[in-house]
């Protein structure tokens, strides 16, 4: 068995052998960049150093860095995604390139690792003729110098093979990816990416390029940043098809197992969730911040709310965070900010939880009602308590079993979808949702709307997030995530900077972007909508605002040309919509 701590051994050593000097883990919290909420990859804490600052400790920096993706929080409850993870990571600031660097990685991974070459394959960027960036056949020869055979050298495009920026602009580049086969079969000659059991394990960005407000530049200064995966390196040196076997995960799951008195076995997408965002709430909590409606408190609270969450699947009805947290400190032994602070981060996680327990006591209390009069819960029901109340399907289903009563799972899923729908900007000409029509003063509104969505950000906080809306000729109605009512302070601010950014007089721009890009650009989509692939941005260009732009968003439209043909702005009405979600309605006049 290799340990956590041998690896990280491993690749510290490794590195200092190549003259790199070791750098500390940063915290999760970015210093450097207030367009990103939490640290998502080494590289956040180094951006300075990335462009000219010299780095106090030279050119060649090698580190362990822990890290916060939620992104893709859905995709965790399989075997290898995590919102917390570690990532080991070498540098070289201008010093090394293509060559050294992928020369390094093969050398670690197949000396130092002792992984075969035979279970490997990479991935080589595809180039872009809109980037002016060519084929990058310079890495695919050093991978083929090593003896990576042609076949499992795949090219891939912008969307898979290109990283960063960290936040909204800096340094990026084209990447050249390492994969491993984890199947017990042996690996097929071909690489083909979109076979599952090929998993990414390490990453070499070659950072070439600068993002500015929208535009790719060459950069003055090139650099390389290798990121590889601790947790799914672990897994792999350890032979285990799944992360959460490892001793990073292993004990968390018992500890979910000994209370629930289940077995991993037969509930892993449950005890996974649980496991990963407790963890990541530890560390979130160790670094400073505490649950709120805002920003990173906001994410914080959704990762404990859905742990807690998924503990009612396994039946767990006492608190429990608390309690799966301590083998969460026992196997981070080496991280002393967690252990300074371990008395009050278990406070803050048992208040939350017990917090989100009385929302969903509230829940209850109304399915009891509900299913006292009823032989069946309905796909309305159903979703209300999905969407005002946090449960997920599959505690309703639990639930009605349990009181002998039917649920109309394919109702919810009608009305799952309906709401999808609705709220779904789709690039087939449907418009968006709660648009009544497409009429002059419907439009004007949808556009307000798209301002008002950012003044409220800016004026509460960024985590403000849509979580609706429904415009009529007469009046739009936003809903957004926010804990309180608006102070009529905040209101007047709000509308002010509305009507400020109407008598400026912007442009809106529409652009057609890919998905990835245009999240990457900035532009604001509403939280778990589903995308097609290719969407519309709508742009109120500010050239005086230091983005470029004062918002961004993901839509179908129809917008107006220029924002001053919106009219006075007026919120006419606030009210509160469920825990965590307000309402405002508001108006345009000539
Ligand atoms: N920064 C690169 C990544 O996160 C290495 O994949």
């Amino acid at each position: 068995m290799i340990t956590r701590l041998d690896l990280i051994k491993k690749y510290i050593e490794f590195f200092e052998k190549k003259n790199h000097k070791q750098i500390p883990n940063a915290s999760l919290i970015p210093i450097n960049d207030p367009t990103v909420l939490f640290t998502t990859a080494g590289m956040h804490p180094l951006v300075p150093y990335l462009q000219s600052q010299k780095h106090p400790l030279g050119n060649r920096l090698v580190n362990i860095q822990r890290c916060i993706r939620t992104g893709d929080i859905e995709e965790v409850g399989d075997s290898v995604h995590h919102t917390f993870f570690e990532m080991l990571g070498n540098w070289s600031l201008g010093d090394y390139w293509k060559k050294e660097a992928i020369e390094y990685t093969f050398e670690f991974i197949t000396k130092i690792l002792k992984i075969q070459k035979e279970k490997l394959a990479v991935s080589c960027f595809k180039g872009d003729k809109k980037l002016n960036i060519s084929k990058d056949t310079e890495s695919e020869e050093v991978w083929i110098s090593l003896g990576i055979p042609k076949e499992r050298i795949a090219f891939l495009k912008k969307e898979d093979n290109f990283w960063g920026p960290a936040g909204e602009n800096g340094p990026c580049g084209p990447d050249t990816e390492i994969f491993y086969w984890s199947d017990s079969i042996p690996a097929p000659k071909h690489f083909d990416t979109k076979d599952k059991r090929w998993i990414e394990i390490g990453n070499n960005v070659l950072l070439e390029y600068l993002k500015e407000n929208n535009n790719f530049k060459k950069a003055k200064q090139k650099n390389i940043d290798f990121g590889g995966g601790l947790e799914r390196t672990l897994a792999v040196l350890n032979n285990l098809d799944d992360n959460y076997l490892a001793e990073v995960f292993l004990p968390i799951i018992k500890e979910i197992e000994r209370i629930s008195h289940k077995p991993y076995d037969s509930y892993k997408k449950e005890m996974r969730i649980i496991a990963d965002h407790i963890k990541s709430a530890i560390f979130i909590i160790s670094d400073g911040i505490t649950p709120s409606n805002t920003e990173k408190g906001y994410v914080l609270r959704r990762l404990i709310r859905r742990a807690v969450r998924y503990g009612k699947l396994l039946n767990i009805e006492i608190n429990f965070t608390t309690k799966i947290a301590l083998p969460i400190f026992e196997i981070y032994k080496d991280y002393k900010n967690i252990h300074k602070n371990k008395n009050n981060t278990l406070k803050i996680l048992d208040e939350e939880e017990i917090k989100f327990r009385k929302t969903i006591e509230r829940g209850l209390r109304l399915f009891n009602k509900i299913s006292e009069n009823n032989k069946i819960l309905s796909g309305k029901d159903a979703f209300l308590l999905f969407q005002s109340y946090g449960f997920p399907i599959e505690l309703s289903e639990e639930m009605a079993k349990e009181k002998k009563i039917k649920i109309n799972t394919s109702g919810f899923k009608e009305e799952y979808k309906k709401h999808q729908e609705l709220s779904r900007t789709s690039s087939a000409g449907k418009f968006r949702s709660g648009l009544a029509d497409h009429s002059e003063k419907t439009t004007r509104l949808h556009t307000a709307t798209h301002l008002v969505n950012e003044a409220l950000s800016q004026v509460l906080g960024l985590e403000v997030a849509q979580r609706g809306s429904n415009i009529t000729p007469e009046r739009t109605r936003f809903d957004f995530t926010f804990s309180r009512k608006l102070t009529e302070e905040e209101i007047k601010k709000v509308e002010d900077l509305v009507n400020k950014i109407i008598k400026k007089a912007l442009p809106i721009e529409k652009t057609e972007l890919p998905l990835k890009e245009a999240f990457k650009s900035g532009a604001k989509g509403e939280f778990g909508h589903k995308y097609p692939d290719k969407v519309l941005v709508y742009t109120a260009i500010d050239k005086e605002d230091k983005k470029g732009y004062f918002s961004k968003e993901i839509c179908t439209g129809p917008h107006v040309k220029n924002t001053k043909e919106i009219g006075k702005f007026k919120i006419i009405k606030q009210e509160s919509v469920s825990s965590g979600v307000r309402r405002i309605k508001a108006i345009v006049e000539n």
